[in-house]
């Protein structure tokens, strides 16, 4: 899972220095396609087969732009442009297992809203990554993200939430960005991965899904962030497993 996560890692430092105004999300999709391929791995999302869409994913990357939340597909047509920020989501499976990871990046110059949106989102990243212990239970990784979100005044998506992951993309537990006292609240134990993938809202909370059946969007239309890391427990606290 190490290997996999670095390569998530690799992909999206280069997505990130390629997301600049001009460039569309297709670019980036191909270009995370080619890195895959070349590092002998596969990716995650394509072909995975998602209920409530009613079919397969199509591509390598999810591209989810200013009120776009998560599951925005690449498209040549949708150029970047100053001002925009750009989530980028992918995964990839690697000698049989999974990593997954999501970064939401500024293009050029982004409003003073935006900026404290982004920072954040991925401060409430950081910090449930540091109740990834033994010892510790979910309720602890999920609490963090909705305490830090909440204080500073933006609102958390409750349709879609992070995950175990590790011979599958999606393993249990769920793991909501808030705490959800209708689900378990199980102990972690050493050996466990979690990807914690916070998906804030500068406005209301709620998320519609578009006509493509993918899509889900601000139903405000302000702008939504989104962060994303495997975290595994271990003997000496969280290792996170999609970063060096
Ligand atoms: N990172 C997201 C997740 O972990 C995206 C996967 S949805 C897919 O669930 F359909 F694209 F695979
Ligand atoms: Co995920």
């Amino acid at each position: 899972m190490r290997a996999s996560g670095l390569l998530v890692w690799r992909v999206l430092q280069k997505l990130k220095e390629m997301a600049t105004e001009g460039v569309s999300t297709m670019d980036l999709e191909v270009a995370a396609e080619k890195m895959i391929a070349e590092a002998g791995a596969r990716p995650a999302f394509k072909g995975y087969f998602v209920p409530a869409a009613g079919e397969a994913y199509k591509f390598v990357l999810c591209t989810s732009v200013n009120d776009e939340i998560v599951h925005g597909m690449p498209n040549p047509k949708r150029i970047l442009k100053k001002g925009d920020i750009v989530s980028i989501d992918t995964g990839v499976k690697l000698d049989g297992y999974y990593g997954d990871s999501a970064i939401t990046v500024p293009v050029g110059e982004v409003g003073e809203e935006t900026v404290k949106l982004l920072d954040v989102t991925r401060e409430s990243l950081e910090r449930a990554i540091g109740q990834v212990r033994a010892g510790n239970r979910l309720f602890d990784v999920c609490g963090a993200v909705e305490q830090h979100v909440t204080n500073n005044g933006f609102s958390i998506v409750r349709e879609y939430v992070g995950h175990g992951i590790g011979t599958q993309l999606h393993e249990e537990p769920q793991v909501p960005n808030y705490v959800d006292r209708k689900n378990e609240n199980p102990r972690l134990k050493e050996g466990m991965v979690l990807a914690v993938e916070p998906m804030v809202n500068a406005g209301r909370p709620e998320a519609v899904v578009l006509k493509d059946r993918w899509t889900a969007v601000t139903k405000d239309g302000r702008n939504s962030a989104h962060f994303e890391h495997c975290v595994a427990v271990t003997e000496n606290g969280p290792w996170v497993l999609t970063r060096p």
